[in-house]
């Protein structure tokens, strides 16, 4: 039972939630005015679902809570948000075709006599965007042209609207450049100085360090801590999240580096992606950084055929043999994988099981005179799940059940199955956790 302390916002105990198998058991928390909780665990660990029960989206299976001393149990979203607990998810919300002061003011829009007032609108507009720093954008822009960071920002803008007690921000920086996620600290700060509570669930052990006082780590639904966020230094807090000791995996010994594998030569694609030469050895992890919008991803599609270059080759092996890639198809065929940061838009069956999500790309291996033998597929499945310690209940569960970081994980483990000569991996940990 909790005794709500006198500056107690938020109180919940006893929470848990279940669903084929339970995914949060008692948990209890309490969360103190003006303070940023951070929330942190593994991919899976039940952060999102916590946070979808404050936030009025799931319903707990055990366990009560209180706002403000009152007993609090939110039939839905709506009605959290009129008692002023917002949160912005991790998938984004927005709807693409409507303009950025639309998106921010849906539920709220300003009307005389039922009119919708563009004049008010836009105005309310630029107030609500020059609190996260959005002032460049012209509100009238519709949301669907703007960059996943921007829209990131408009989510967090359209919560901020009316009266805030308690804000959920759920992985908030995943799809951020370093200038927004300034932006984004220094809100919470004026937030902060607010009163207002902010609950922060990242991954990211250096930001929690920063923006939180305190810290709560969940593992496999149970809260293994809740503390003082000085008290943890991040190897401490891997350990705590992980439950074993990281070591092992972080030292893989040395690498071999063979033979260029990968040899790119003034690849040009108009103005996006200018004379670009490389060359990457097997064995070789090679980083392409630089800006949202510096032509990371342009360079990727590039090589892998899902767009098609003006000039410049791409070439495989050594000797190196400059190869035709005229489409994705072409570029698996010869070997190559693109794991981009849209995981859904990468061919992901989210209706389907782990297991047919798997088996996609490997039919070859399990097929026999054209029929697929549900055995191996199962076989091959589980071996992903080991090796990619995927968080599931079986290779039967619908890969739409899993948290983000374990989708990710099936469409990589999809591509280890095959023999790939060379992965491309475009933001690739966006939603993958330190494990
Ligand atoms: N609607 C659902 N149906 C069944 N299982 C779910 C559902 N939502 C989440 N889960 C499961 O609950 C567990 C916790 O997921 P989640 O809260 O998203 O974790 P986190 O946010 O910490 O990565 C996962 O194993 C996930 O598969
Ligand atoms: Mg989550």
């Amino acid at each position: 039972m909790s005794v709500f302390a006198p500056n107690a916002v938020l109180s919940v105990s006893g929470i848990g939630k279940t669903y084929a198998q339970p995914v949060l058991s008692g948990i209890d928390l309490t969360l103190m005015r003006g303070e940023v909780l951070a929330l942190t665990g593994e991919n899976g660990a039940g952060k999102s679902t916590l946070s979808k029960i404050i936030g009025g989206l799931v319903t707990p299976t055990t366990g009560q809570m209180q706002f403000q001393g009152q007993d609090y149990c939110p039939g839905s979203r709506t009605q959290a948000e009129d008692l002023g607990i917002r949160m912005v998810m991790q998938e984004l919300n927005l709807l693409p075709t409507l303009s950025v002061a639309e998106n921010l003011f849906l539920h709220n829009l300003p009307s005389h006599g039922g009119w919708i007032s563009r004049k008010q609108l836009r105005k309310a507009a630029i107030e609500a965007m020059a609190q996260v720093g959005l002032d460049a954008i012209d509100p009238d822009t519709l949301v669907g042209e703007l960059g996943i960071g921007h829209q990131q920002m408009v989510e967090i803008a359209r919560n901020l609207i009316g009266d805030c007690h308690v804000l959920i921000l759920d992985e908030p920086t995943a799809m951020l450049t370093a200038r927004e996620v300034e932006m984004l600290f220094e809100q919470i700060t004026r937030l902060q100085a607010r009163g207002v509570s902010i609950i922060y669930i990242s991954h990211r052990l250096e930001e929690l360090a920063r923006v939180a006082q305190r810290i709560a780590v969940l593992r496999d639904g149970n809260l293994v801590c809740v503390e003082p966020m000085a008290n943890y230094n991040s190897e401490q807090l891997v350990t705590l999240m992980v439950g074993r000791e990281l070591g092992e995996h972080i030292d893989m010994g040395p690498r071999k580096i063979g033979a260029p594998a990968l040899t790119v030569q003034g690849l040009t694609r108009s103005d996006k992606v200018r004379d670009v030469s490389f060359e990457v050895r097997a064995g070789e992890i090679y980083g392409i950084s630089g800006l949202i919008g510096a032509g990371r991803t342009e360079l990727l599609r590039l090589i892998f055929g899902a767009d098609t270059a003006d000039s410049g080759t791409v070439a495989l092996g050594s000797p190196a043999q400059v190869v035709s890639i005229r489409s994705p198809a072409d570029a698996v065929g010869h070997g190559i994988a693109l794991i981009t940061e849209d995981r859904k838009g990468e061919g992901l069956l989210l209706t389907q099981s782990i297991s047919a999500n798997i088996a996609l790309g490997n039919m070859p291996v399990i097929s026999s005179g054209g029929f697929v033998s549900n055995g191996d597929e199962m076989a091959l499945a589980q071996r992903q799940i080991d090796a990619m310690r995927i968080r599931s209940s079986s290779p039967t569960q619908l890969v739409s059940e899993l948290s983000g970081g374990n989708q990710q994980k099936v469409v990589i483990g999809r591509w280890l199955e095959r023999d790939c000569s060379v992965l491309l991996f475009d933001e690739p940990t966006r939603g993958i956790d330190v494990g």
